[in-house]
């Protein structure tokens, strides 16, 4: 037996409960990870149907990163006692042990922390997935609207890495920090348009990535973005009443995106803030902490201690 995060009811995060589930051996192909950081996401709390069937209680989590704990028959890329970031479609990350297909794991570079290894997966391909749509160029203006969030605090910084100047949407606590990375950055809310087209200057908004909604897509189309350079991740109708894209995570291979993005963290040349962790028995704090809708970077769930 190990401890799982499971919901089995739907009800927000008070619905969730730290349990005791059955362990299983892997089965061919797949690889039993003991968790040493779980990321909590907004699809965690926005998705609670997202598990595979309708059989409860389910269990939670997309991103993690541990050890390898057993091997199922024929797998050959990892061994146990690697240390790997994971990815689980069926959601079951928050947990003391994840079981998935090899091919939903990378290994994890020396030298990465636990907690952005464990916070990687889907803000990090959601956010390459954002920047590949728009495909900024060297010297283009581009907006980012939600950029303190974990998909936005990557895009932001894969854009400028493309050579784009990012106009950064976000609260001016944030401010100081999204300055540092190299950005632009603009408070949200009442009046933004007039405060990105000052930042803007003399140069055109070209492409515009909205990691919020509420208004950001038409925002975009009034700023003269073409459609099919603006992209969304959170607003699907404006998307498709504007035609614009709505490319996140599933628009791209995440095994040689997390690949990437996690030699950038380890060299330094990008970075992931966590701005706070939970133990897997504080699950519904974390959740908590991710509904309030304000903060830089990730959340994560320390699962376990090593070292
Ligand atoms: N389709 C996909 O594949 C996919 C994958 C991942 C996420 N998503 C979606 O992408 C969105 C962002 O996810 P996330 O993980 O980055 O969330 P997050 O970490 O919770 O970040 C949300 C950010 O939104 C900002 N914000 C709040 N109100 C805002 C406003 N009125 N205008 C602009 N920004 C505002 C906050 O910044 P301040 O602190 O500055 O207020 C916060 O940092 C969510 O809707 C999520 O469901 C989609």
């Amino acid at each position: 037996m190990s401890s799982a995060v499971r919901f089995g009811s739907y009800g927000g995060s008070d619905a969730l409960e730290v349990v005791e589930v059955d362990d299983r051996p892997p089965g061919a192909g797949e690889v039993r990870v003991a968790v040493v950081s779980a990321g909590v996401n907004r699809c965690d709390i926005e998705g609670a149907d997202d598990s595979s069937g309708d059989e409860r209680p389910k269990g939670k989590g997309s991103d993690f990163a541990g050890l390898v704990a057993a091997v199922g028959e024929g797998v050959t890329s990892v061994r146990v006692g690697d240390e790997v970031i994971g990815f689980s479609d069926c959601r079951n990350g928050q947990a003391e042990f994840a079981t998935v297909h090899e091919s939903r794991l990378i290994g994890k570079p020396d030298g990465l922390d636990w907690h952005t290894a464990g916070a990687l997966y889907v803000a990090g391909t959601t956010a390459q997935a954002c920047v590949d749509a728009v495909a900024p160029r060297d010297g283009e203006t581009v907006v980012v609207a939600g950029a303190a969030g974990g998909v936005g605090v990557l895009a932001t910084q894969l854009a400028i890495r493309e050579g784009a100047r990012v106009i950064a949407t976000a609260r001016e606590c944030h401010h100081d920090y999204l300055r540092g990375l190299g950005a632009l950055p603009v408070t949200y809310g009442d009046g933004l348009r007039e405060r990105v087209l000052e930042v803007a200057g003399e140069e055109p908004v070209v492409a515009f990535i909205d990691t919020h909604g509420n208004g950001n897509v038409d925002l975009a189309v009034d700023l003269g973005v073409a459609p099919e350079r603006i992209n969304t991740v959170a607003d699907f109708d404006a998307a498709t009443r504007v035609g614009a894209q709505t490319c996140g995570q599933d628009s791209v291979d995440p095994g040689s995106v997390l690949s990437r993005l996690a030699g950038l963290l380890t060299c330094r040349q990008l970075e992931l803030p966590i701005r706070s962790s939970y133990p897997l028995a504080r699950v519904k704090d974390a959740y908590k902490s991710v509904a309030a809708g304000h903060g830089l970077g990730k959340v994560v769930i320390d699962v376990r201690s090593i070292g």
